[in-house]
């Protein structure tokens, strides 16, 4: 019922000519894929080159990042409009790295999320709980508030495209996966949060990916938990061989 979505978050990598070989190498070796749905997101700058290599072949494209607002006086930012017209479908949202390193908050996520799903993205909210929030039994509460916050005034119609990524901060970058059973507990609350606050329907029809070090060798696992519908890669997704594996994860 939900077609599993597999996206690659290049962050602050690649020059403008790797992003266009990584993704001539993606094209490639994706070739036929159709059960699934492919998404990178390669630097602001490499997009429209990569938007050009990956058209025709199953691979979308997203924003790492926008800005509340259209157009503007907002020097150094980029709006959902450019994003689409670079050739993005997707955009993703409040990353845990811009929450802790350029301090977004919930508030300024909303907005995001609103501005994104008008200007016709679908978002990719982040959400996850520190090591500390974890240990000291925050998680349900942390990932309650971020869903509330990001989703404030939002209604089940107009979150229709919505797609969540739990990622817990502790096992970004880290090497350290959250256990199977971790990540189908935190997907299955999730999932448990939007019935409540939306509709039964939006629970079962919300994408809920995972990430945080997402490998070749992890990813089977992972995607057999029941409430597990993809993934968020990062440092496995510079890698066309390994990306590619993960992508066609049995
Ligand atoms: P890693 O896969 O490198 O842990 O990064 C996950 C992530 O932050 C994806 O957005």
């Amino acid at each position: 019922m939900r077609t599993p979505l597999i996206a690659g978050n290049w962050k602050l990598n690649k020059t403008i000519s790797e992003a266009n070989k990584l993704a001539t190498q993606l094209v490639t070796g994706l070739t036929g894929v159709s059960d699934r749905e492919v998404v990178i997101a390669p630097i602001f700058t490499a997009l429209s080159s990569v938007a050009d290599i990956v058209k025709n072949s199953p691979i979308q494209l997203a924003g790492q990042n926008c800005y509340p607002e259209e157009s503007g006086a907002f020097t150094g930012e980029i709006s959902p409009l450019f994003l689409r017209d670079a050739g993005c479908q997707y955009v993703i949202i409040g990353h845990s790295e811009r929450r802790q390193l350029l301090a977004e908050t919930d508030a300024f996520i909303q907005q995001k999320i609103v501005k994104s799903l008008a200007g016709g993205l679908k978002p990719i909210l982040c959400i996850g709980e520190t090591l500390e929030q974890r240990e000291n039994n925050q998680m349900f509460d942390v990932l309650t508030q971020q869903i509330k916050g990001a989703l404030k005034n939002l209604t089940a119609e107009r979150i229709a495209t919505l797609v969540v990524a739990y990622e817990p901060v502790w096992a970004i970058g880290t090497g350290k996966t959250a256990s199977n059973e971790q990540a189908q507990e935190a997907h299955a609350f999730i999932r448990k949060l939007l019935a409540e606050l939306f509709t039964p329907d939006i629970a079962e029809t919300t994408r809920i990916l995972y990430g945080g070090s997402v490998k070749p060798g992890n990813v089977d696992e992972l995607m057999a938990e029941k409430d597990i519908d993809g993934a968020l890669v990062g440092g496995a997704s510079l890698n066309a061989e390994d990306f590619i594996r993960i992508v066609r994860f049995n």
